[in-house]
């Protein structure tokens, strides 16, 4: 028996392309309905009220697609509306990132210090402080918010001179104490993975860097698996995008996140804020 739905993932912007990317290398027989909602972009800054509704939003646009789970490809968005989503969408399922970054981080440790990239929201609601500790209680860590690897990614400026300028001015304080330095970072917002060689380029090779991408494409393929809700095997995945603006924007940026080319064609345009997720006429 084989489910044909979609698996619906969104995003406040192209980050959480970098984890349909990771769903898309784990599952290449699964159908990706992926929603950006650049118009709102960023999630980050906004308040956890802002965020719930927006993430509402995002989600009954992935429900047209009669989508079989969905995946809150946001870490703002996970970190602080999982529970509504959950609650309001059962019995679909819903898959954050959080969690997955948790672990990925404490199988990566080996000091048992951690590093949390993040947004200012993200960063404030401390869900990655209670997933990490719920699993190791005597796990240090260390937060910082990082607002501005959010427009710099969004930009496509993920190397560079300006893009190396910022993640010192950030991580500096991280690691001036050499004592008390992670020796582990969770790129705990789904747009930083793609500055990871900035971050590199100041940190060197004496960190490790991970993220949630690998982790929640696992869990969605564990939980598939286990509901009996996989495609079909001989079936080639479709991938589908919708924007809140700028279409060609989001093709023409959106494969340095992905990984693959996106086709202009291929992003629809869409207003959740009529409450319907109807393709509108606007030009891009
Ligand atoms: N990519 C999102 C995250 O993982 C948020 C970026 C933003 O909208 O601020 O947190």
């Amino acid at each position: 028996m084989s489910d044909k739905r979609a698996i619906g993932v969104f995003d406040s912007g192209m980050g959480g392309l970098t984890v349909a990317r990771a769903l898309r290398e784990r599952l290449p027989h699964e159908d990706i309905v992926y929603l950006g909602d650049t118009a709102r972009l960023p999630y980050g800054t906004k308040s956890p009220a802002t965020v719930t509704a927006y993430a509402l939003q995002a989600t009954r646009a992935l429900m047209k697609h009669d989508v079989k789970m969905v995946v809150i490809a946001c870490n703002t968005a996970s970190s602080v509306a999982l529970e509504p989503l959950a609650h309001d969408l059962a019995p679909l399922q819903v898959v954050g990132v959080v969690e997955p970054g948790a672990r990925a981080g404490l199988a990566a440790t080996k000091t048992g210090r951690i590093g949390v990239l993040a947004t200012e929201s993200t960063v404030r609601g401390g869900a990655y402080l209670r997933a990490i500790r719920k699993y190791n209680p005597d796990t240090r860590i260390v937060q910082q918010a990082c607002a501005l690897f959010v427009a710099l990614a969004e930009e496509g400026w993920t190397d560079g001179e300006i893009a190396h300028a910022a993640a010192a001015r950030y991580l500096s304080p991280l690691f001036q104490t050499p004592s008390e330095a992670p020796d582990t970072l969770i790129l705990g917002c789904t747009h930083f993975p793609v500055l990871a060689p900035a971050i590199a380029h100041v940190l060197g090779d004496t960190v490790t860097l991970v993220d949630s991408a690998a982790t929640t494409a696992a869990a969605v393929a564990e939980a598939l698996t286990k509901e009996q809700m996989t495609n079909d095997e001989r079936h080639p995945g479709q991938n589908h995008f919708m924007a809140t603006d700028g279409t060609e924007r989001f093709a023409r940026l959106g494969g340095l996140f992905f990984g693959q080319p996106i086709a202009p064609e291929d992003v629809e345009l869409v207003d959740l804020q009529a409450g319907l997720s109807t393709t509108v006429q606007a030009s891009p």
